[in-house]
């Protein structure tokens, strides 16, 4: 059986995968779709966007329940042409409130390991969540609403085409790879996601809360920063 037939079978194929990869019913006339308000060339249509084209897409998207209760989707903020790209898993309420990601607690103690690496908000990093909109009182978004945003991240990262993305916690790790390893067996190695070296570490929300792991994530950062000279290096020889 091929791989992809063993994991629906499993129920292990993720489920914004399985959404593509699905039979689609063949009795629908016109406009084919999963559901009915979710066509199925949305995700090509998004897939072929330019940027002003997707921050508007997002701006007004409604396609999954996230949209009621957001004030404002949260689209990603930074440098489109980063070789660093972050990302985490959805706003919460101060994101939520200013339209721009991790600009809360969170976000500062982000905006502290940046610059313990030389690196800065906007200048050459890039920065987006897994979906744009943010779960009610915190919770992580359910698989079915990471499936609907998962065109616009694809996209995103189309368009920056960083060198290195940095998973930011599980939701992130998981939606990207493709996986439902925990963070503890997917740090500390070089996975690829979209074709871009990718490499996992905790949410900074969770190394608030969780100090003894500050020292792993530093670990991973170095390991990030190791990761990106190579890179860049490389890069060098081949130009
Ligand atoms: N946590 C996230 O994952 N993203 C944000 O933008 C803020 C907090
Ligand atoms: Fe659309 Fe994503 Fe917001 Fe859901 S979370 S409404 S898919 S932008």
């Amino acid at each position: 059986m091929p791989r992809r037939e063993v994991l629906q079978e499993l129920n292990l194929w993720p489920v914004w995968r399985l959404r593509v990869a699905s039979p689609l019913p063949s009795d629908v006339a016109g406009e084919v779709t999963l559901s009915p308000d979710m066509p199925v060339n949305r995700r090509e249509s998004i897939l072929s966007m330019e940027w002003d084209e997707l921050r508007q897409a997002v701006s007004g998207c409604t396609d999954c329940r996230l949209h009621e209760t957001r004030s404002q989707a949260v689209f990603g903020i930074g440098d489109e042409q980063a070789d660093w790209m972050l990302v985490g898993e959805g706003p919460g309420a101060e994101e939520d409130k200013q339209g721009e990601p991790f600009v809360g607690q969170a976000g500062k103690l982000l905006d502290n390991m940046l610059a313990a690496i030389s690196l800065k908000r906007g200048r050459n990093v890039y920065i987006a969540n897994t979906v744009k909109c943010r779960p009610p009182a915190n919770r992580n978004p359910e698989p079915d609403e990471v499936a609907a945003c998962e065109p616009y991240l694809t996209r995103q990262i189309a368009l920056v085409r960083p060198k290195l993305i940095i998973a930011l916690g599980k939701v992130a790790a998981q939606r990207l790879l493709e996986t439902d390893q925990t963070i503890a067996s997917l740090r500390g190695k070089l996975h690829q996601a979209e074709g871009i070296p990718l490499i996992v570490t905790y949410h900074p929300a969770y190394l608030l809360r969780s100090l003894p792991d500050k020292a792993k994530a530093w670990e991973d950062l170095c390991f990030a920063v190791r990761t990106m000279q190579g890179l860049q290096s490389t890069a060098q020889i081949a130009s």
